[in-house]
């Protein structure tokens, strides 16, 4: 017996020496050890010329053999199949990988994002309120009491349940909501969805964005009304651009005017955006009307206050020349990507 435990002992470094890091090494290492005509299995078959006192220690000192050949090829049979299969695949970690296609904001996002953040740095911040708003807080607190002729300059839908609802016609309904707040001084832009009952064209929508801003504190004056959207232009369309403010009407505002820019695509030459006059409209503003501060709760005597309001879509042409406000909504990929690395 003493020369088979010393075979023993030989496999026993056999095994271990081994080489199993592949399924075919794998195999004939299970052929050579655990197979049929194998290693251990005739070992087993020793056991027949072990004397009788001797076979139990026999069949111990075996079974631990088999166990130990066993246990090495449950382990190898592990690692051989992973790399098996990352051969397999031919993985190349350092390539790189599959492109991803990312979208691009929308120019309506980008330019209304690039607004808020040029007043920001003015310490506006942004005020939100509902699209679906009452009667008074977007026209009668405003001036705009029912059967107001102005109320035609916004083309209104109103909600079948209630004849007091309507979709909101410029996000003025925020600046009401917030003068009503009463938490004076308030400097705030309201960017947001607006509707107008207009037939669909190249240049009008049933709805558009804005974004409107007011200033009220005591001392406010047109000559910061000017400045602020002067440092506004400057920075939206460059330092070139030039400003002029023609005096117009809106209820909520006394005095009141339009303000023009110099023509960013022909630089005020004449061009068919700015119908050759070098001039572009892009905004509404005023001195908030002293009926207004009061219809919301705010001491006309002591405060003043300006309000300016924008279309984004208008912002939007003027500065990137899309001559049709349907592109906007029509989803065309072709229209939308020449804007990812705009603004
Ligand atoms: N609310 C006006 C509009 O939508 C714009 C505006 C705002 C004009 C504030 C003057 C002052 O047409």
């Amino acid at each position: 017996m003493e020369g088979v435990l010393q075979q023993i002992e030989a496999y026993r470094s056999e095994i271990n020496a081994f080489p199993v890091t592949n399924a075919a090494q794998l195999e004939e290492y299970r052929i050579k050890f655990l197979g049929t005509k194998g290693v251990v299995k005739s070992l087993f078959g020793e056991m027949r010329n072990v004397p009788a006192d001797q076979k139990k220690e026999f069949g111990l000192v075996l079974n631990d053999f088999k166990q130990f050949a066993e246990a090495k090829y449950e382990t190898a049979k592990e690692t051989a199949t992973h790399s098996q299969t990352s051969a397999a695949n031919d993985m190349d970690l350092s390539l790189p990988g599959d492109p991803v296609q990312i979208g691009s904001r929308h120019p309506i996002t980008l330019v209304r994002n690039r607004i808020i953040d040029i007043f920001h740095r003015l310490g506006f911040a942004v005020a939100d309120g509902p699209e679906i708003e009452d009667d008074w807080h977007n026209f009668t607190a405003l001036n705009l009491p029912e059967n107001h002729p102005a109320r035609d300059m916004q083309d209104t839908f109103y909600i079948h349940q209630n004849p007091d609802w309507l979709l909101r016609t410029h996000t003025s309904n925020v600046q009401t909501r917030e003068m009503e707040k009463g938490n004076l001084p308030i400097r705030i832009i309201c960017p947001g969805r607006v509707y107008r009952n207009e037939t669909i064209s190249a240049r009008a929508h049933c709805f558009f964005h804005q974004v409107e801003g007011l200033y009220i504190d005591t001392d406010v004056s047109f000559a910061d009304l000017k400045q602020t959207l002067y440092f506004f232009v400057q920075e939206m369309f460059g330092k070139d651009t030039q400003v002029r403010f023609r005096p117009s009407y809106f209820p909520f505002t006394e005095p009141s005017a339009e303000m023009d820019v110099t023509c960013t695509i022909c630089g005020g030459s004449g061009c068919s955006l700015c119908k050759h006059t070098g001039w572009v409209e892009i905004l509404g503003c005023g001195m908030v009307h002293p009926s207004v501060l009061e219809n919301c709760g705010i001491d006309s005597n002591q405060y003043t206050g300006f309000a300016f309001g924008m279309g984004v879509e208008r912002i939007t042409q003027v500065k990137y020349n899309v001559n049709d406000l349907r592109l906007y909504s029509q989803n065309d990929i072709r229209f939308l990507k020449q804007f990812s690395s705009a603004v």
